[in-house]
């Protein structure tokens, strides 16, 4: 399966219907436990030797619906192997849990989702984690802060910044990485696994919020890629014993499913979510816009070098602050405000004030998550009724638009 195409690895992979009553669709196996032939074998699994057919005893470990999704997911990031959890925030504290120790350093992007920057500020130090925020787009500041350490434990970036949109080089971070014995540990949601697989480019361990683009936003889930060795260690310790946040069968069952419509739906968000950046880029009450499929992205470079699909989301800064951004949210009849991404829906964010409000006024300033920013997660709608929403919302607000300058 391996030699496949992702597209058909992201329908065939993992699944055998010979191994389950030839069933096309792959069965869900709701059960919290597994019954033993014999109390012998009851003993061997629990001593890690266990008996062919007898490798399952309770779904909080494993289960045989979520284990062909973890084999379907390996395949489509180039790993050894894969573990589900029931959240992306599930699967980063994870991994946090599992490699992180009192006295650990951890370095991380400035640039990450709201709820990791929490964990890592506000909780990871609780812990006695020593957590240094770096700009990831400026490698001299991160080589200077890994000097600081006589040991890393781990590096922390997300391949497409969340919410700026920018890229990080994911190359030359595995080479600091490598150089400080360090994990280097990707959040790849914002790629995709059809975008990018960080681990070829030599990180260590890949994280996705599963909630976005794999399942398509139907429900909360998340999921870990890496070594034989890794992911044995996450799911022994990460998943069975610190979080115990697995993934319920049924959502197993319907990431296997969101994930066979998975490249129609990731190249359709990437081609409008270029063609409505196009339109916004002239727009006058629009300063900039930040889209990977546009040659006028800050590091378009960078975005070839990472991306084989542009991503869909469009980061805008508008020519205005607060108040303008809600004049133009306001104004949306088909675009959802909401947050999260990579849905069938248009989605807009307003990131200072939803995802990142955890972010103090000193770190969105750091993080440039300014009161202007507006995130957009294009959707699979027709693109003349997303580009006609955006200008009635545009055209509707009552502020005078200024000269177009830079963000
Ligand atoms: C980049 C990124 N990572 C992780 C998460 C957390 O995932 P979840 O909401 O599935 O717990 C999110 C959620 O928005 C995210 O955007």
């Amino acid at each position: 399966m391996s030699e496949m195409h992702p597209t058909t690895q992201c329908i065939h992979g993992g699944y055998n219907p010979g191994e389950h009553n030839h069933a096309a669709n792959v069965p869900i196996y709701l059960t919290s436990t597994f019954e033993f032939d014999s109390a012998e074998a009851c003993a061997k699994a629990f001593a890690g030797e266990p008996e062919p057919g007898q490798t399952h005893f309770y779904s909080r470990m494993s289960n045989p619906t979520n284990e062909i999704l973890e084999k379907r997911l390996a395949l489509l990031e180039h790993a050894d192997a894969a573990a589900v959890f029931g959240s992306g925030m599930g699967a980063i504290a994870g991994v946090f849990w599992t490699f992180l120790k009192q006295g650990s350093v951890i370095i991380s992007s400035n640039r990450v989702y709201g709820c990791t920057h929490a964990l890592l500020s506000h909780q990871l130090t609780k812990f006695g984690v020593t957590v240094e925020f770096v700009d990831f787009t400026d490698l001299k500041k991160v080589e200077e802060v890994c000097a600081k350490y006589p040991e890393i434990s781990m590096i922390y970036g997300e391949t497409v910044q969340n919410p700026s949109n920018d890229i990080i080089d994911i190359e030359a971070l595995s080479k600091i990485s490598k150089a400080h014995h360090s994990k280097l540990v990707i959040d790849n949601t914002f790629a995709t696994p059809l975008g990018c697989n960080p681990l070829d480019f030599g990180a260590d361990i890949v994280i996705h919020s599963a909630t976005k683009y794999l399942i398509g936003g139907l429900c909360i889930a998340g999921c870990v890629m890496g070594s034989f060795a890794d992911i044995a260690q996450i799911k022994s310790v990460g998943l069975k014993d610190c979080t115990g946040a697995v993934l319920d069968p049924v959502a197993a069952f319907m990431m296997l499913n969101q994930i066979e419509t998975l490249d129609l739906r990731v190249r359709c968000m990437s081609d409008n979510a270029t063609k409505l950046a196009l339109f916004l880029q002239n727009h006058k009450k629009i300063k900039t816009v930040i889209a990977t499929g546009l040659e006028s992205h800050p590091q378009f470079e960078l975005c070839k070098k990472y991306l084989r699909i542009p991503n869909g989301l469009i980061t805008i800064y508008v020519n205005g602050g607060f108040n303008e951004c809600c004049q133009i949210m306001n104004k949306f009849k088909l675009a959802l405000r909401a947050v999260s991404l990579g849905k069938t829906h248009t989605l807009v964010n307003h990131p200072a004030s939803m995802t990142h409000s955890s972010y103090t006024d000193d770190e969105k300033a750091e993080s440039g998550i300014s009161q202007n920013m507006i995130r957009i997660s294009v959707g699979c709608e027709d693109i003349s009724d997303i580009i006609k929403d955006f200008e009635q919302a545009l055209e509707e607000t009552n502020w005078k638009a200024q000269k177009k300058d830079s963000q």
